[in-house]
């Protein structure tokens, strides 16, 4: 007897709108990123793609309410590098980050900027660290929470320099950058998706890219090894995730829904106004994301060996 392959529930997916799960605050960086796919997903889906902003304890809350959620592709998850350091920052974490989640594809690769409030006197990062050694000993550092990654960078900038920060952590960089705007915090290290606007517009003072090379869309800004921290580098990649056990031909079409967003005008557009692009056709993949998580697990849970939040 031939058994068919594909269930009827799964043949007609989607019949109701899907929830994306942005464990961030709205208005941030990775809700920027998730607005725009979600939006192209759903022409192409013909069926409405929502967010739902769930922010807190870095993103692992909101990542958590995923991972738990029923694997029948109407809950998915967008967010950033966090997840593949979740095991390593929060050793009591009441899911796996690795086993519980299912890959649907990466979707862009976003720079990150070392930005201060508009008035903050160093002028470059040189004097910043020099500031930050002396009377700027208590300026304040806002970020999305331990295992954010504006926190990550933070946490890198200290290993780098040995300064240590005030870490304010909010809900998401969002309202971080509305109090950095605010001059109620000091300094944020943030994706350009969330500072190149404010940075074009001169409400904040950029100090450093954090990629290998200077970013075209701020060709004045130095990268942080040009200002002496050789190799300091990072950028946050982004992915969807589904629950694990999300039936394959879901997690397939997707993925293929994924990937033509990614191919959409206004996504480029959009995508490169803000400082980034969309990965290649070949990256927006169960396969390649599955790749990519698991060596990211591996190489945080190195790199962020002693640093669990107790
Ligand atoms: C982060 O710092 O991880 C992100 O910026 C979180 C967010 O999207 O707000």
């Amino acid at each position: 007897i031939a058994l068919p392959t594909v269930s009827a529930a799964q043949d007609k997916y989607p019949e109701r709108p899907i929830t994306i799960v942005v464990p961030a605050a709205a208005g941030g960086p990775s809700d920027t990123v998730a607005r725009l796919v979600a939006d192209a997903m759903q022409a192409d889906l013909g069926q409405q793609v929502l967010i739902e902003n769930a922010g807190g304890a870095g993103g692992s809350l909101g990542t958590g309410r995923v991972a738990k959620a029923e694997a029948d592709g109407y809950t998915l998850l967008l967010y950033h590098i966090g997840v593949a350091t979740f095991g390593a920052l929060y050793p009591t974490l009441p899911y796996n980050p690795g086993e519980d989640l299912a890959s649907v594809g990466l979707v862009t690769e976003v720079p990150m900027t070392l930005v201060g409030r508009k008035d903050l006197a160093p002028s470059d990062v040189a004097a910043l660290f020099t500031w930050l050694k002396g009377e700027g000993a208590n300026a304040t550092f806002g970020t999305a929470g331990v295992g954010a990654v504006s926190d990550l960078c933070g946490k890198l900038l200290v290993n780098a320099t040995g300064i240590k920060m005030n870490v304010v952590p909010y809900k998401g960089t969002g309202p971080a950058m509305n109090d950095l705007l605010g001059g109620q915090i000091d300094l944020m290290c943030d994706q350009t998706t969330n500072t190149a606007n404010q940075i074009k517009g001169g409400d904040i003072k950029p100090y450093a890219v954090t990629t290998r090379e200077r970013i075209s869309i701020l060709p004045d800004t130095p990268t942080l090894a040009e200002s002496g921290l050789k190799d300091f580098e990072i950028s946050a990649w982004h992915a969807i995730w589904a629950p694990k056990g999300t039936p394959e031909p879901i997690r397939q079409k997707l993925a293929e829904s994924l990937a033509k967003a990614l191919k959409n005008p206004t996504v480029i557009e959009r995508f490169a106004a803000l400082g980034t692009e969309p990965v290649s056709s070949e990256m927006a993949t169960p396969a390649a994301l599955d790749e990519h998580f698991q060596s990211e697990i591996k190489r945080w849970s190195k790199l962020l060996a002693g640093s669990a939040k107790q």
